[in-house]
């Protein structure tokens, strides 16, 4: 097949991203027979260690909890198709050494061609010496070379777009995979399902249906130990920028001419284009302080002494088109949250006044992680005698509808895709350059750049967010569930 005779370089294979995530997503494939025959993954990074310490790094985070036996069995197989190579990220004599070591492998190829993917696992200062180098000295011409890159792309508009040019000397756009890794996810995949094979979901998504949407990430934990990368780049960086915004840009984009992924990354960027850069008064920023014994984040060594470094932020962006106008998308992410909950929800309209009073608005939820699910709320006649409206929901959990399906992590989904050459769940140049546009201004004033920085507003750590949370949403129009107290059964969620 066209995948066959594929190597994969993990540049950074000692760091904490090819640990914790790289490797057990490849092991993932390799277990499930989604990798190409014969593979070989070559690991290379500065640290000189030997095989042995090598495979104890990489499979330090696959999981065997049961000691598995047949769990075991594989990754020792999968040992044996990765070796590794140390050297230098900015040297000839370093990739020319990586080349002899690739070409040695292909040596033993009974077809001809070779596949060559490489990812760059590595902190942004050394993104583009080793993608140049790699160029120069590892770049297959009997073969397709792909190269896969991780945010950050830049701080802000301007130095993205230098990054952006840095890496294009070297590697066109069609060998150029960036990830997000909220693109792997299942549920941020099912939208374009949820959306285009449906109906009836289709025909009520606009603003004559829907009051607001929200997207929402919540992580129960700090930034604990990573407060140094953390402050330079801030919550809206870390998840809204990019994570947050991919899913918004799914969620509103209008139908794509057909799943290829140039026709769906041009309806994204199209839909992020009518998109306006965020204004201050359409943003509330957050940072955690200590609280029920767990530090606050200025406690952390490693975070600069009085930093205002957001780790909440709540902004509300508003798309300027004839489907979305007037409809309120905030986009909201904390860190030290009191759960750990990614989802989006989509409020719709009251139903028309008179014949019925304090009834609550549908909901429709996605949610993306934990458990992954996707509810209705609506309102139904009490059962039995009584004629009254009591909300209540349709509900399609995953665990429960689809009881023997194994969720691709959303890295393992990513790698196959890069593998296959398949574009569509990864961000294009264009998309990158009008995600910064909405955010630098806003950026900028955080950051200073155009007087005093504006300070977050504490919230305790394990708390829901700021306290002005409840009154930034409720001015937008958003309303919580009316009438009968309404809460989701907790016998639902497994
Ligand atoms: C990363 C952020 O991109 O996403 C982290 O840098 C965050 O701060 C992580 O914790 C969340 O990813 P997931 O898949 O655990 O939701």
């Amino acid at each position: 097949g066209f995948t066959d005779n594929t190597i994969i370089v993990v540049f950074g294979a000692s760091g904490d991203l090819a640990k914790k995530k790289t490797y057990p997503a490849l092991f993932g494939l390799y277990r499930n027979g989604y990798l190409p025959k014969d593979v070989h993954i070559i690991g290379y990074a500065r640290t000189k260690m030997d095989e042995e310490e090598y495979h104890k790094r990489t499979t330090s985070y696959i999981k065997n909890p049961n000691n598995d036996p047949e769990v075991a069995a594989k990754i020792e197989e999968f040992k044996k198709l990765s070796s590794y190579v140390s050297g230098n990220y900015d040297d000839n004599p370093s990739f020319q050494n990586l080349a002899r070591h690739m070409e040695a492998i292909e040596k033993g190829y009974k077809t001809r061609g070779v596949n060559r993917l490489f990812y760059l696992a590595l902190p942004p200062s050394v993104f583009v010496p080793v993608a140049q180098h790699v160029k120069v000295c590892c770049y297959a011409t009997n073969g397709t070379n792909r190269i896969i890159v991780e945010k950050p792309f830049g701080k802000d508009l301007q130095s993205c777009r230098e990054l952006l040019s840095s890496l294009k000397q070297s590697w066109q756009e069609e060998e150029t995979y960036r990830i997000d890794h909220y693109l792997g996810k299942e549920m941020v995949k099912n939208l374009l399902v949820l959306r285009f094979a449906n109906v009836a979901m289709g025909a009520a998504w606009d603003k004559h249906s829907i009051s607001s949407v929200q997207i929402s990430f919540k992580e129960p934990f700090g930034t604990e130990g990573r407060g140094g990368y953390f402050d330079e780049f801030g919550i809206i960086r870390d998840i809204l920028q990019n994570h947050l915004l991919q899913v918004l840009s799914i969620l509103t984009m209008e139908r794509p001419v057909s799943f290829a992924s140039e026709d769906i990354r041009d309806e994204k960027v199209k839909v992020l284009r009518s998109i306006p850069p965020i204004k201050r008064e359409d943003v509330l920023l957050g940072q955690y302080v200590g609280a029920n014994g767990k530090p606050g984040y200025l406690d952390d060594d490693t975070v600069p002494k009085g930093s205002v470094c957001p780790t909440f932020a709540a902004t509300t962006l508003w798309i300027n088109n004839e489907r979305w106008e007037g409809v309120p998308f905030i986009l909201k992410a904390g860190k030290a949250l009191n759960e750990a909950k990614v989802e989006i929800r989509v409020q719709f309209k009251d139903v028309t006044s008179g014949i019925f009073k304090d009834i609550s608005r549908n909901e429709l939820v996605i949610r993306i992680q934990p458990s992954e699910a996707v509810y209705l709320k609506l309102n139904t006649k009490t059962p039995g005698y009584a004629f009254r409206a009591i909300p209540t929901e349709m509900d399609l959990t995953y665990k429960r509808r689809f009881t023997d399906t194994n969720i691709p992590e959303a890295y393992e989904a990513l790698i196959l895709d890069a593998i296959k050459g398949d574009h569509s769940n990864f961000v294009r140049d264009d998309e990158l350059d009008v995600a910064w546009k909405i955010f630098t201004p806003i950026l900028h004033w955080i950051d200073g750049r155009e007087g005093p920085r504006p300070k977050p507003s504490p919230y305790p750590y394990g708390s829901r967010g700021p306290k002005e949370l409840d009154s930034f949403i409720e001015k937008l129009g958003y309303k919580r569930g009316t009438g009968e107290d309404y809460s989701w059964p907790t016998t639902n969620v497994s």
